[in-house]
């Protein structure tokens, strides 16, 4: 089969290019970032923003003649930038700014995604899409506040995701849609939020990566439309 994974420069997203190539089972693995990344036997590099729809539908173009697409894993995401975009502790940091700026990356690009590659994974047997969500997305589990765009963002993600598995479970029964959390990464993107993390629970790339494929294997219709952690516990919407 072949797999598709967007946010291939990332923490996550390069280890999770890195174990799919090494499965006997993936044919090819066309791994998506906006700078690219390196193309080696199997994994085929392409460059594109899935926040802007003429890379998506470049890409698609790219990929229609490709049979086979069962796995697609979105591993983009922002939080902060180190300068002015930073998750918000109240409702008065709230900026019109970051909130466009995070449903963008988070949830507008996903779904952007869903559009253009849906059309082309398998239309018969199992195929997964995946989104990397988070914990804090959980409207259910919050109960510290805080992060205002962000939160808001990956629960508009999942609810994204429990509309296209839906969708998909009309055309195919076997179609598996979900969002994952990946745990506390040690990434770029949860560097300047590291100092409250508990020992022993911040995971290498490496680590999480391999928990989530591993949950992605575990997971079946029946599951589709739902969130998972990385030890493939479900997550309350
Ligand atoms: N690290 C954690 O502790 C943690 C916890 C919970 C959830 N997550 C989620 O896991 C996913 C991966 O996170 P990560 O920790 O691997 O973060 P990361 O190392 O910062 O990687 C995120 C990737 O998102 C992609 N991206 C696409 N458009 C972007 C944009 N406009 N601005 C910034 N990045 C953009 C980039 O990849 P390209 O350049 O390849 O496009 C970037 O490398 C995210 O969805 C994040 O919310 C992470």
């Amino acid at each position: 089969m072949q797999a598709i994974v967007f946010g291939a420069s990332g923490g996550i997203g390069a280890e999770l290019v890195s174990q799919l190539s090494n499965r006997t089972g993936i044919r090819r693995l066309h791994a998506v970032s906006r700078t690219g990344v390196t193309a080696s036997r199997k994994v085929v590099a392409h460059t594109a923003d899935i926040t802007a729809e003429t890379d998506l539908a470049h890409l698609a173009a790219d990929l229609k003649n490709e049979d086979d697409i069962r796995l697609v894993i979105i591993a983009s995401g922002i939080l902060s930038d180190g300068s002015a975009l930073q998750p918000e502790k109240s409702y008065r940091q709230q900026t019109m700014q970051a909130f466009e700026r995070v449903f963008r990356v988070n949830t507008f690009g996903p779904a952007l995604v869903a559009r253009y590659i849906l059309p082309l994974m398998s239309r018969s047997g199992r195929a997964v899409f995946s989104a990397l969500s988070a914990r804090v997305g959980s409207i259910g589990d919050n109960r510290l506040g805080g992060w205002h765009a962000y939160r808001a963002s990956k629960a508009a993600l999942n609810m994204l995701l429990r509309n296209y598995a839906i969708e998909q479970a009309r055309r195919n029964p076997e179609f598996i849609v979900a969002g994952l959390h990946p745990g506390t990464v040690d990434t770029g993107l949860s560097k300047p939020f590291q100092n409250n993390v508990p020992d022993g629970r911040l995971f290498t790339p490496k680590v999480s990566a391999a928990h989530l494929l591993s949950v992605i294997d575990g997971l079946t219709p029946a599951d589709s439309g739902k969130c998972f952690d990385w030890a493939g516990t479900e997550i309350p919407a």
